[in-house]
């Protein structure tokens, strides 16, 4: 194996992190001109777990209700029972690495678990638990 392949295979397998890094960032950023900040990962860990009861029906919703308990371990859509790849960046590296689809997320999925927007500061904590999975 020559030195040039070895470093284009380093190079190749630092993307990924480098882009779950610039993703995080750039929202982090962006919330802290919101005015949050600083970010919690165990305040986040508690609200990712936090059961919110639905008021149509009842029920308990929290993150996990689709992402899974272990969330190293592919989750499953609560209504549609599809399967949703693992949200841990340690075995889905795609995970964090675009904020459109971040924010687009962050939107749908608060408000159908909290039943209302999170807050710049609740998705900041959420970033600092899950890019550390
Ligand atoms: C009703 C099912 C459901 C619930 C509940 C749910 N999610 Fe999701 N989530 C999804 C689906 C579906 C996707 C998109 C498919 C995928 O990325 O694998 C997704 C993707 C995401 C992503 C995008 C991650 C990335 O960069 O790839 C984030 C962030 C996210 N969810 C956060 C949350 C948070 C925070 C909660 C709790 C407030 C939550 N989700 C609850 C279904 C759910």
């Amino acid at each position: 194996m020559n030195m040039k392949f070895i470093g284009v295979t380093a190079l190749l397998m630092a993307i990924p992190f480098y882009a779950q890094a610039g993703a995080v960032s750039e929202l982090e950023a962006e919330y802290q001109t919101q005015g949050a900040g600083p970010f919690s990962a165990s305040a986040g860990e508690a609200l990712w777990n936090k059961n919110f009861i639905n008021t149509k029906t009842g029920k308990e919703r929290n993150c996990t209700s689709c992402h899974g308990a272990d969330l190293t371990k592919v989750g499953k859509h609560v209504r549609t029972g599809k399967a949703i790849k693992p949200m841990a960046a340690s075995v889905n590296p795609q995970r964090l690495t675009k904020v459109k689809k971040i924010n687009k997320w962050f939107v749908r999925n608060c408000k159908w678990t909290l039943g209302r927007v999170c807050t710049a500061q609740e998705k900041g904590n959420m970033l600092a638990y899950l890019k550390n999975l």
